[in-house]
């Protein structure tokens, strides 16, 4: 069934308030809940009270005390129908946690129980309208073995615990806040705490704790400095100041996303927890920072307000990624994060927006909302309210924020409420805005600038169209924000910033004052998710690239100079790459650029992205003519790069910009040395790996090793093998690094690592590990043989089993088939069509199979 957007109906009843009773068992669990059901005043007919249910079978129901038969079970929900218009609903269920390998309800995970409910998973843990505008108070009894059991969470606070009779113990919890069910929550297991306190700008003291297994209580302390500087941040920032008096945060080895927002009680993928410096890399600690600072900020912008429905998503997501994009920007260098989200975008949302699968920030139907939780929804969502924070400036997205929060505090709203209050609070006027909102497809903006000497006028004129789903482009009317500057074709130097918003099909604006032709600094900051076709020239591009004041605007530049010449390379068309080499001599030789900054400053667009520039994607071309400028640079700037590499040796290990800097440009360096393909670079690669102190240089070492064919190789993954094989997540690096070589070999040896003991379909980080590693290797995922698809489709059919969530994840990357030359797309064809064949498949992999062979 599709459900629409337009189908929205309010709910005929309410449930102001609900209490639980779970008696915990690992393989089974007694649920109990007593529902205070109230007829909605507006519902026009008496409606039956319909309750959602996944699984379950009740073994008993009661209203007002009394036992009730008149009920029905319709496709697992259960309908009751009942009379007048206030009622209690008693309901019983019994669950078993222990084979619940979808990973969404109860489940237990090793020895521990634990939740996740949202999008729809409070429905497998008992009947209840599970959807997000029925708002409860919650209060929850939880009773299980002292022993396996220990620590009992819930939501909200502790109000009550106590000992009862066969070495069980119960804990009382009530949440104050009335929220949907799919923040609910809850964790009982063998924890221990790093417990540490916040208090509030208004002076409440809130208790903070980070609930792990016993032996990894010491790498707590990054994810805990993340959370206390969110909440300061969030205080500061949107003037937003935590509600409870206790925060928890439960860390969980099996679990299918990154984390979840639980009111009070947020539960996370324990590779966004865990970290110290011998098995975390940079990336990681960034991860657990920006993630931490994630999960917190819904607190406000998801919780206290939440969505009326799912098709609202992005207006919790969107928001609340652009909200952690901003704190990590504020933590750390705003212009390197920048760079990182736009690498994001590109990487995961433009392939969406262009293959079968595309669907707009607030989609329109859908089948299986967990195959909406998407880079679209997240990501572009982020950039849609980022671009609204551009229109207004910051002041006045403050005053709009601080509005939205206001008027719609404890109330499920709608994507449409927050943009009214982006025009209320910010005295704007947003109706085309929502364009955003509506439309499929990445906007293209072609970007003209000319000059006239006589008037001392530059002219620019910009045009955008737009597709989806690979159908012709069109000619679009979105409204695009665009922040560009005119630099003086000498010194570099400019005028200042200016925003011009393009909200036509074709626009010119007019430049007065300009003596010579500048040069077009555009689309700053990535102010606009969209792909800008500028027809500026390899010098004009190599001029920005050394002299843009705009580090995001100064690293496009580069990136595009060098994927025009590649693009060139891989079409046959003739092209400069001397004038590549200069740019890159220049930056080298740039003795003010931050390390950080060269490092992303010299690295080659990757394989994807070329190949989302092509008509038709042949990977191994483009693999080899990006391989064959990487060698070129390599060996042009060796005794540069190795003296880079040798002025980037690490001290004592430390987590301040300078000392990361030194480790990203140590990695790059090594990367371009090896590229060189001199005789000692798989010596020297080793001897890093060797020598290293942390898990960035050792993972950069060992990246660099696992495409070569040197026995360095083999003597570095065995050794990381037998330090790390008890620790999951640095096991996980072990399997991603080979899944994602180069070497010809890679797919064979990924169906080894399918069946080597360690490896399991159980675990989704595993599974990721592995499997995602493989298909973003696009050189060897597209091995011409197919056997690669063949891999991925076999594994789907079989995850699909356990966990559709996990296994719907990897069609999309079958799913662009269309776009691949006609060799690998009929291959990648079949695959997804012997998914489609197999039987009983889940809802969730069957809605992307059948939309991606449409
Ligand atoms: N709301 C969570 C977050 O963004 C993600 C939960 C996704 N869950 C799911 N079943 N798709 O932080
Ligand atoms: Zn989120």
């Amino acid at each position: 069934t599709i459900i629409r957007r337009e189908d929205y109906r309010p709910p005929a009843w309410f449930i102001p308030s609900i209490a639980l009773d779970f008696q915990l068992g690992l393989d089974h669990t007694v649920v109990h809940s007593l529902l205070d059901v109230r007829r909605s005043k507006s519902a026009k007919y008496e409606e039956p009270l319909l309750l959602d249910g996944d699984g379950l079978i009740p073994t008993a129901v009661k209203v007002d005390g009394e036992a009730w038969t008149d009920w029905q079970l319709i496709d697992g929900n259960l309908q009751l129908s009942l009379p007048g218009t206030a009622h209690e609903v008693e309901i019983t269920v019994e669950i078993d946690p222990s084979t619940n390998t979808q990973l969404m309800g109860l489940y237990a995970s090793q020895d521990m129980l634990c939740t996740q409910c949202e999008a729809e998973g409070f429905r497998r843990i008992t009947f209840f309208p599970d959807r997000p505008d029925i708002l409860s108070r919650y209060s929850v009894r939880m009773e299980g073995d002292k022993k396996t059991f220990p620590v009992l969470l819930c939501n909200g606070d502790k109000v009550a615990e106590g000992e009862v009779d066969n070495g069980r113990h119960w804990a009382q919890w009530n949440d104050p806040w009335p929220k949907p069910s799919y923040l609910f929550a809850l964790v009982a297991g063998d924890l221990v705490a790093n417990t540490d306190s916040f208090t509030t700008r208004s002076g409440k003291p809130v208790e903070l704790n980070i609930w792990v297994r016993d032996g990894d209580l010491p790498r707590t302390g990054h994810a805990m400095q993340a959370l206390k500087d969110s909440m300061r941040w969030d205080e500061e920032v949107y003037g937003r100041e935590y509600d409870l008096g206790l925060f928890n945060i439960v860390a969980v080895s099996d679990f299918n996303m990154g984390a979840m927002e639980n009111k009070g009680l947020n539960i996370f993928n324990s590779r966004y927890i865990l970290a110290d410096p011998e098995v975390a890399t940079d990336a990681d600690f960034d991860g657990i920072e920006g993630v931490v600072a994630h999960e917190y900020f819904h607190n406000w912008s998801g919780n206290r307000v939440t969505c009326r429905d799912w098709f609202q998503l992005s207006l919790k997501e969107g928001f609340t990624v652009y909200r952690d994009q901003s704190f990590s920007a504020d933590m750390g260098s705003a212009a390197l994060k920048r760079i990182e989200d736009v690498r994001i975008l590109r990487a995961a949302q433009f392939p969406e927006d262009a293959g079968p699968l595309a669907h707009p920030i607030r989609p329109e139907s859908y089948q299986e909302i967990s195959n909406f939780y998407t880079a679209t929804v997240y990501n572009k969502g982020a950039e849609v309210i980022r671009m609204m924070a551009t229109l207004l400036g910051a002041e006045r997205f403050r005053k709009g924020t601080d509005l939205y929060f206001d008027r719609h505090d404890g109330e499920a709203a709608t994507c449409e409420d927050f943009v009214v209050a982006m025009e209320d609070g910010g005295e704007i006027d947003l109706g085309k805005f929502r364009g955003w909102y509506r439309t499929p497809g990445t906007p293209r903006v072609s970007a003209k600038l000319s000059h006239n000497p006589q008037t001392g006028t530059a002219k620019l004129d910009l045009k955008q169209s737009l597709s989806a789903n690979g159908a012709p482009q069109q000619p679009s009317e979105m409204v695009i924000p665009i922040k560009i500057a005119l630099l003086d074709p000498v010194t570099g130097a400019h005028e200042g910033e200016q925003l011009v918003t393009l909200d036509q099909a074709a626009q010119s604006f007019t430049f007065e004052g300009q003596k010579d032709h500048p040069i077009l600094s555009i689309n700053r900051g990535f102010s606009a998710p969209i792909i800008l076709e500028s027809s500026r020239t390899a010098e004009e591009l190599a001029f920005l690239s050394s002299h843009d004041d705009d580090p995001f605007a100064r690293f496009e530049a580069m990136q595009q100079l060098m994927a025009s010449y590649l693009v060139a390379q891989v079409t046959g068309t003739p092209a400069d790459r001397d004038i590549i080499l200069q740019a890159i001599g220049a930056v080298l030789a740039d003795d003010k650029i931050d390390r950080a900054f060269l490092a992303e400053l010299i690295q080659l667009p990757s394989e994807a992205f070329l190949g989302d520039q092509m008509i038709e994607v042949d990977p191994q071309t483009i693999h080899d003519a990006r391989e064959k400028l990487r060698g070129k640079i390599g060996v042009q700037f060796e005794r540069k790069f190795r003296r880079l590499y040798n002025q980037c040796e690490p001290g004592a290990f430390s987590l301040d910009a300078a000392a990361r800097a030194d480790r990203k440009l140590r990695n790059v360096t090594l990367g371009y040395i090896a590229a060189s393909q001199v005789e000692d670079a798989a010596a020297l690669a080793f001897d890093q790996y060797r020598d290293a102190n942390n898990m960035t240089a050792m993972q950069g070492a060992l990246g660099v090793l696992s495409h070569m064919d040197a026995e360095e190789r083999t003597w570095a993954l065995e050794d990381f093998f037998k330090r790390f094989k008890d620790n999951a997540l640095v096991l996980d690096k072990w399997f991603t690094l080979q899944a994602m070589s180069q070497r010809s070999d890679t797919v064979k040896r990924v169906e080894r690592l399918a069946n080597h003991p360690e490896f399991t379909l159980s675990n989704p980080n595993r599974v990721r590990a592995l499997y995602a590693g493989f298909t973003n290797n696009q050189v060897r995922f597209h091995d011409p043989s197919g056997k690669g698809y063949q891999m991925i489709a076999d594994m789907v059919i079989e995850l699909d089993g356990q966990n559709p969530q996990t296994a719907a994840r990897f069609i999309p990357s079958l799913g662009r088939w269309r776009r691949f030359e006609r060799g690998r797309s009929d291959l990648m064809r079949l695959a997804l069509e012997k998914i489609a064949g197999a039987p009983n498949l889940s809802k969730d992999v069957s809605e992307q199979v059948s939309k991606s062979l449409a």
